[in-house]
This record gives structure tokens, C-alpha cells and sequence, in this order.
């Protein structure tokens, strides 16, 4: 199905539910899925909670080969014709790598408890190794003193999909050797910023960037190979957890937690088969990195034993993945129903826009999870073609602690993307109402969470401004703020303002 079959057949539902189709009684007039009032007005946060945002570097920085940065991945890509949607590139982005101080003001003005940004690897070592580059680091260390004096804690992603080039050009995440080039880039950060950073995140989404860049060929760097991406991700597994060691080696305040992306799967039949698929796909896109580095194994993602040949997997690597990590951090935005595929021949050709990523890929599902995973199209859509559920974080979480005995917990992202601009009729501001209502549900579904005993310290809405959007370029906007590209101006949206109150209040009827 695409974005305009789901869009139909959401308002079709939609359509039933105000003919009385809804079997959920006193929710008959609501959206499906739509969280009660009475639940908003109950929803509480732990004292000292965390409100924040998050950012990427690649996604707002712009300054693309300033102060000796190197090439990346996403320059490569987005400097190729037809990659990207209208041609956008990242190369201005939102100007945060000079604009900075003001955009921190701004957090400031909103309230925010903490901000997670990500620092660019090919601004630090331009080639992907060898000796930092100081103009690199120096850029980052004043970022984060901005950070601090504006009250906010940094949080920092060390890689949020900008390879160097020069590594892609050695063989990229399925060549093994990266895993301690990135494990040295991490303890140089840690060494030169770890006095001040002590939240640490060492990938984004993992899953994403292997899946979508060597998997599918999505995301630079363009690959197309089931067994690629399963090197890609042996490689990213044992990375992050020599990551984790030359950080606690470099900076005895660190602490190393993680920024997956996570969606709650749900099957689509009561049956023993889909049970067992939705536990496969759970295994695969959500706890695949985490496994490895509590336990120091890979989960039953597939159909009998992981490819370990495949994967490029040594007798000895065990020892190398367990890192047990202080505290998970993930993203929520949005659900799957999954299904068995076992018996498949062939597989629909995939579409893979926003975070709706993981349907078939063109070439036809792997040979190992043997799932389908859809995205449901029960509740309504937003701009960018998510469904809007918030029942799902509060699944998620709950699983989570559920599984790794109560962790603290830190949702890294969450969000919707909406195109909502200013508008003269409201004095230039940006009336996103649908924002707020995507907030302010799931907040409510996130607190119901808590209190049943989950340990979540922080949240960050996904994102601080509009940015640019990987291979969608400026077509979706998830920002708290308006980003008017031809200048550079920042407009904050009533659902920025209003963040900026519960953030303040810590209550959800701000
Ligand atoms: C189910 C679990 C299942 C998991 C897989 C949950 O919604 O309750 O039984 O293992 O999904 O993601
Ligand atoms: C990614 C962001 C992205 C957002 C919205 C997240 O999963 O980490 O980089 O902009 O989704 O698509």
C-alpha cells in the first residue's frame, strides 16, 4: 500500500467510526486508538523528569565542508541526482553549526531539561581515522558549554548515520575493521568533552542504518545485500560495545546507554506461528543491539540458528558484545502487525519513506526472519504517513522493563511530522494542533507507563526544529519550531510553546 491507499483507508475507518461502527462504546466519537480525558488529566511525571529534544547532526548543522570536515556518507548521497526528494541536500540544513547559541536560547526559553544532538565523525577525523581535528572538536566543546549555561544537559549521539566517506570507501560497515575506528573516534570524544558530556549514546538506530544502507540501498550508501547488512550489524554490535570501553576508559563520568528505534509489534492472528513472528521481528529491529550488549548474544531473530558464518562471526565474540549499558534509551513512533512468512515464495516490492521502513524489500524478505511486518492504518495518519497510536509507547515500555528487569529508561525520540507554516490569520504563528494532540496522548500513554512502575527519566520530542529529513529532504517537517529555509528564520509553533508549559508544569493540560 502507498502513503495514498493508507490515507484512504484511514478515512474509511474513520468513516465507520462516526457511523457508530466503533465497537468501543463511549470511545464512539473519538479517533481510534485516542486516548480518554480523564487519562490526561491524571497523567503525572517523576520529580526532576527530563524534557527535551533531539537533533542529528547531519540533519541541522549544514556547514558541510567547514573548519576541515571530511566528506561523509549523506554528502556523497545527497550530491547524487534523483536521491533524494527535490533535490534537497544537507548542506545548509538549519545552519546550526553556526546558529547554535540562538537554537539554545530557544531550548532555554521552552524549558528544556536536556538536548540530544549528535556530533559529526568526519568533522572530528575527516578520513575516519588518525589525529582529531581540532577546529572539530572545538566547535562541539563550545556547543556543549552553550548546552550547560542554558541549564540543559547534553546528551550526545556519537554516530547518527554520517560515515566517512573515506570508510565507505575501505568497505563501509560490513568491513570489520570499523568497529575500532569507531571505537577510537569514541574515546577521543570522551577524552576531550567527557569532563562535561555524561550521557553518551554510541549509535542511532542501528538497525536503520545497517537495514536501510546495506539491506535495502535506501540510505547511502545504496547497497542492496541481505548478507552485507548482517555484517553491517555484527560490525555496529561489537563496535558499540568497544565503544563502551574506550569512553569508561577515556572519562570516569560517562555513562553509555542507546538510541534504537523500536516499534511495538503486535501479530496480526492469535496463532503460535504470528506470536512467533512478532517475537522474531522484536528480536531483529528492536532488541537485536541490545542483546548483544547486555548478554552478549544475538536474540532468536531467525528461523533456526543466525547465520554466524554469514554474519562474519568469530569464536571469541561473545566476550567482545557483552558491554552491559547504564540505562536504554529508544525511540517510539509508531507500531507493527506482523505475521508469519515462512511459507512465502515472493514479497511484495517495499516502499520506504519516513520511519516506515521495514516493510518487504524490493528484492524480496531475507532467507532468515522469515516475517512480514505492516504498518497499521487503524488510527489516522500523520503528514509524513505514520499511524498516530499511542498505546503503543506505553506496550513498548512496558515490555522493555519488563525484559531487562527495570532498567532507567530515556525515550530518545518521538514525534510526527506535520507541514503546518505561519499563517497571517494567527499574527504569523504556527497553529499545529495536531502536534500538540500527538503529544499530549502519548505523554499520557507515557505517564500511564510510569506509573505502573516503569523507569523513564527522560524524554525527547524528535525535533527541537524542522530539519532536514534524509531522503525525503524538506517534504516532512517534525519540528517544535519553523524553519523558514531562505532565511534561516525560527518560528516557534503553538506546539513548541505548548511543550514549553508541560515542560515547565510537568502536567498535560497546560
Ligand atoms: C507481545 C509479546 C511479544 C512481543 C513481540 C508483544 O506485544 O505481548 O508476547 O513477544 O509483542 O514484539
Ligand atoms: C530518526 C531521525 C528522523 C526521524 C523522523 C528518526 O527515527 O532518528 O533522524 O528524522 O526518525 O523520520
Amino acid at each position: 500500500m502507498n502513503r495514498r491507499q493508507f490515507c484512504a483507508s484511514s478515512l474509511a475507518v474513520a468513516g465507520r467510526t462516526l457511523l457508530g461502527g466503533d465497537t468501543h462504546g463511549a470511545r464512539a466519537h473519538q479517533v481510534p486508538g485516542a486516548v480518554p480525558a480523564t487519562e490526561i488529566h491524571e497523567a503525572r511525571f517523576p520529580e526532576g523528569f527530563l524534557w527535551g529534544t533531539a537533533t542529528a547532526a547531519y540533519q541541522v548543522e549544514g556547514a558541510w565542508k567547514e573548519e576541515g570536515k571530511g566528506e561523509s556518507i549523506w554528502d556523497r548521497f545527497t550530491h547524487t541526482v534523483g536521491k533524494v526528494k527535490g533535490g534537497t541536500t544537507g548542506d545548509v540544513a538549519c545552519d546550526q553549526y553556526h546558529l547554535y547559541p540562538q537554537d539554545l536560547t530557544l531550548a532555554q526559553r521552552l524549558h528544556q531539561k536536556s538536548y540530544r544532538f549528535s556530533i559529526s565523525w568526519p568533522r572530528i577525523q575527516p578520513s575516519g581515522t588518525g589525529p582529531p581535528n581540532m577546529k572539530g572538536l572545538d566547535h562541539y566543546s563550545r556547543l556543549v558549554d552553550a548546552t550547560l549555561k542554558a541549564g540543559i544537559r547534553p546528551f550526545c549521539t556519537i554516530y547518527h548515520w554520517d560515515l566517512p566517506q573515506a570508510l565507505e570507501d575501505r568497505g563501509g560497515w560490513p568491513n570489520r575493521d570499523l568497529a575500532g575506528y569507531y571505537a577510537d573516534y569514541a574515546g577521543i570524544l570522551a577524552k576531550h568533552l567527557g569532563d562535561r558530556i555524561t550521557v553518551w549514546a554510541p549509535f542511532n538506530m542501528p538497525w536503520s542504518f545497517t537495514y536501510m544502507g546495506y539491506g535495502v540501498g535506501a540510505f547511502p550508501p545504496g547497497r542492496a545485500n541481505y548478507a552485507d547488512f548482517l555484517k553491517a550489524a555484527h560490525t555496529v554490535a561489537l563496535a558499540q560495545s568497544q565503544a563502551l570501553r574506550s569512553i569508561k576508559a577515556a572519562s570516569s563520568k560517562a555513562t553509555v546507554g542507546s538510541a534504537y528505534g523500536m516499534c511495538p509489534a503486535y501479530p496480526k492472528a492469535d496463532s503460535e506461528a504470528d506470536r512467533a513472528a512478532a517475537a522474531r521481528y522484536h528480536a531483529m529491529n528492536n532488541v537485536f543491539f541490545l542483546e548483544a550488549a547486555m548478554h552478549g548474544r544475538y536474540p532468536n531473530a531467525f528461523v533456526g540458528e543466525p547465520p554466524y558464518e554469514v554474519m562474519g562471526f568469530k569464536s571469541g565474540d561473545e566476550k567482545i558484545l557483552e558491554a552491559p549499558l547504564d540505562w536504554i534509551g529508544f525511540h517510539y513512533y509508531t507500531r507493527r502487525i506482523v505475521s508469519d512468512a515462512r511459507e512465502a515464495r515472493t514479497f511484495g516490492g517495499g516502499s520506504f519513506g519516513g520511519t516506515e521502513i521495514e516493510a518487504d524489500s524490493a528484492g524480496g524478505r531475507d532467507p532468515y526472519t522469515r516475517f512480514r511486518a505492516v504498518m497499521p492504518t487503524e488510527g489516522p495518519l500523520t503528514e509524513s504517513g505514520l499511524e498516530v497510536w499511542p498505546r503503543g509507547i506505553y506496550d513498548l515500555v512496558t515490555q522493555i522493563s519488563r525484559e531487562y528487569n527495570h532498567p532507567i529508561l530515556e525515550i530518545t525520540e518521538s514525534g510526527c511530522g506535520y507541514l503546518d507554516a505561519p499563517y497571517d490569520k494567527a499574527n504569523g504563528g504556527v497553529p499545529d494542533a495536531r502536534r500538540i494532540e500527538f503529544f499530549r496522548q502519548e505523554l499520557a500513554e507515557l505517564a500511564r507507563a510510569i506509573a505502573d512502575g516503569a523507569r523513564v527519566r527522560a524524554f525527547h520530542a524528535w525535533s527541537l526544529l524542522d530539519n532536514f529529513e534524509w531522503a525525503n529532504g524538506h517534504s516532512e517537517r517534525y519540528g517544535l519550531i519553523y524553519v523558514d529555509y531562505r532565511d534561516q528564520k525560527r518560528t516557534i509553533k503553538d506546539s513548541g510553546l505548548w511543550y514549553g508549559r508541560i515542560s515547565a508544569s510537568s502536567r498535560l493540560e497546560a
